[in-house]
C-alpha cells in the first residue's frame, strides 16, 4: 500500500462533449466499454492507492454504481458532493473541510484524463524535494489550450503560463491534471467559494517561489474533453498504447468480447471491443478501432470504422458509421452515412440521411431522406 490518499475531481458539466455528457457525466462515459473513472480506479488500485475521494457535483447521483466497483478493487471510496460547482480549488477545499483528507500526500486526478502515471515515482520526488505541489507533466505540441510550466534542470517550477501564445514560451510541458499536493496548500483556498486552483492559486505560488516541482516521464496522456480526443482515447486503449483494459474477454489479438456475441459471417478487423449480447448480421463489416456497447445490433452490409457505439444502439442495413460517436439507444436507419458525427441518446435517424461533421441532440428525430449535412 502506498502512503498517499487520492482525490478524483469529477463534478464538471463536460459541456464540450455534449450531447455525450448530457445524459452521462464525463467521468462515467465509457472508454472501451468501461466507465473512464473505473479505469482510473483500477489503475490506482494496481499501484497500491486504496483510499480515494470522489469530488462530485453535476449528476452526482449517477455515480452510485462506481461504489461497487471500488469495493471490488479493494478501494475505500469516499463520496463528497458540493452544494454548487466550486471549480477545482473550491472543490478540493470543500472536500478538506468535509474531513475527507488527513495529512498524507494527496494525489489529485482530474476525472477526465486517460493516463497511467506511477504514483510511487511522483511521491518519491514530492518527498525528496519537500514539495508543496508536484506535477506529473505531459508534453503537447500546441500549448495554447494549456497551463504551461517552465522548469529548472532539477524540476523546480520557475514559471507558469496559462494558455500562452506560441512566442511566449519554448516549453511544451503542461499541467496534465495529475498532481501530488501537500494538503496544507488547501488552506490557501477560501472556504465555500468558487475558486480555480490553476488560475487563482498557482500563479501566486510560482511567483513566491514556493516549492513546486514537475516530473516528466513521457507516459501516455490524453484528456477526453473534446469528441476527437474521446474517440482517440478509445482507439488508443484498443491499440494498447495505455495500460487500460477494455471490458470483456480478449478472444483474439486485440479483440475483446462480452458474453453472447453473435457475429457469424461478419468481417471484424482488430482492434475491436464488442459488448455483451451484441448482434452483428451476416455481411456487416467492422474495419477496425470500433467499440460496440452491450446489446448493439448491426444490420447486414453495414460498415463501421473508428467509432464508438454505446449500449442498445441499432444500426440499419448498409449504414456507414465512420469516426463517429453514437449514444445509448439511438436508432440509425438503413443506408445512413455518419462521418465525424455525434448522435445523442435515443435519437432516431430515418433511412438514407447523411450526417458529416454534425451533432444530433438527444431524442432528436430525423425523418427519412431529409438531410445531408456537410459543413466542410
Ligand atoms: P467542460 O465543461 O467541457 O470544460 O468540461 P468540465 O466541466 O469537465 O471541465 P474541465 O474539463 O475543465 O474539468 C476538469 C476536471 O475537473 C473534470 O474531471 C471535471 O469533472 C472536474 N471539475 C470541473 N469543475 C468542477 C467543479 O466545479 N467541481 C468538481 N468537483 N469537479 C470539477
Amino acid at each position: 500500500m502506498l502512503e498517499v490518499q487520492a482525490v478524483i475531481l469529477a463534478g464538471g458539466k463536460g459541456t464540450r462533449l455534449r450531447p455525450v455528457t448530457s445524459d452521462v457525466p464525463k467521468p462515467l462515459v465509457p472508454i472501451a466499454n468501461r466507465p473512464l473513472i473505473v479505469h482510473q480506479l483500477t489503475h490506482l488500485a494496481s499501484c497500491g492507492v486504496t483510499d480515494v475521494t470522489l469530488a462530485l457535483g453535476y449528476a452526482a447521483e449517477r455515480f452510485s454504481a462506481v461504489e461497487g466497483e471500488a469495493e471490488r478493487l479493494g478501494i475505500a471510496l469516499r463520496i463528497v458532493v458540493e452544494p454548487a460547482p466550486l471549480g477545482t480549488g473550491g472543490a478540493l477545499r470543500w472536500c478538506a473541510d468535509e474531513g475527507a483528507f488527513d495529512d498524507r500526500p494527496l494525489l489529485w486526478l482530474n476525472g477526465d484524463v486517460v493516463a497511467s502515471p506511477d504514483p510511487a515515482t511522483l511521491l518519491q520526488l514530492h518527498r525528496d524535494r519537500a514539495s508543496l505541489v508536484t506535477f506529473w507533466l505531459t508534453s503537447v505540441r500546441d500549448v495554447g489550450d494549456f497551463g504551461v510550466l517552465e522548469m529548472a534542470s532539477d524540476g523546480f517550477v520557475e514559471r507558469f503560463l496559462e494558455k500562452p501564445a506560441p512566442e511566449e514560451t519554448d516549453s511544451h510541458l503542461v499541467n496534465a491534471g495529475i498532481l501530488m499536493l501537500d494538503p496544507k496548500v488547501l488552506q490557501r483556498i477560501p472556504p465555500d467559494s468558487a475558486f480555480s486552483f490553476e488560475h487563482q492559486l498557482l500563479p501566486g505560488l510560482v511567483r513566491e517561489r514556493e516549492s513546486l516541482y514537475g516530473l516528466f516521464d513521457g507516459g501516455y496522456w490524453l484528456d477526453t474533453g473534446r469528441p476527437s480526443h474521446y474517440l482517440a482515447a478509445n482507439r488508443h486503449v484498443l491499440e494498447r498504447r495505455v495500460d487500460w483494459e477494455p471490458a470483456g474477454e480478449m478472444v483474439a489479438d486485440r479483440l475483446w468480447e462480452g458474453p453472447d456475441v453473435v457475429r457469424d459471417d461478419v468481417t471484424v478487423i482488430q482492434p475491436a471491443a464488442l459488448g455483451a449480447g451484441t448482434n452483428l448480421s451476416a455481411g456487416a463489416r467492422l474495419f477496425g478501432r470500433t467499440v460496440l456497447g452491450d446489446r448493439v445490433q448491426v444490420g447486414p452490409q453495414a460498415q463501421l470504422e473508428d467509432c464508438v457505439l454505446f449500449d442498445d444502439v441499432q444500426i440499419g442495413d448498409g449504414a456507414e458509421v465512420i469516426n463517429s460517436i453514437v449514444c445509448s439507444g439511438a436508432k440509425i436507419g438503413r443506408g445512413v452515412v455518419l462521418r465525424d458525427a455525434i448522435v445523442g441518446a435515443r435519437a432516431e435517424i430515418g433511412d438514407r440521411n447523411e450526417l458529416r461533421g454534425a451533432r444530433l441532440w438527444n431524442d432528436a428525430y430525423l425523418p427519412p431522406s431529409v438531410l445531408i449535412v456537410d459543413p466542410r
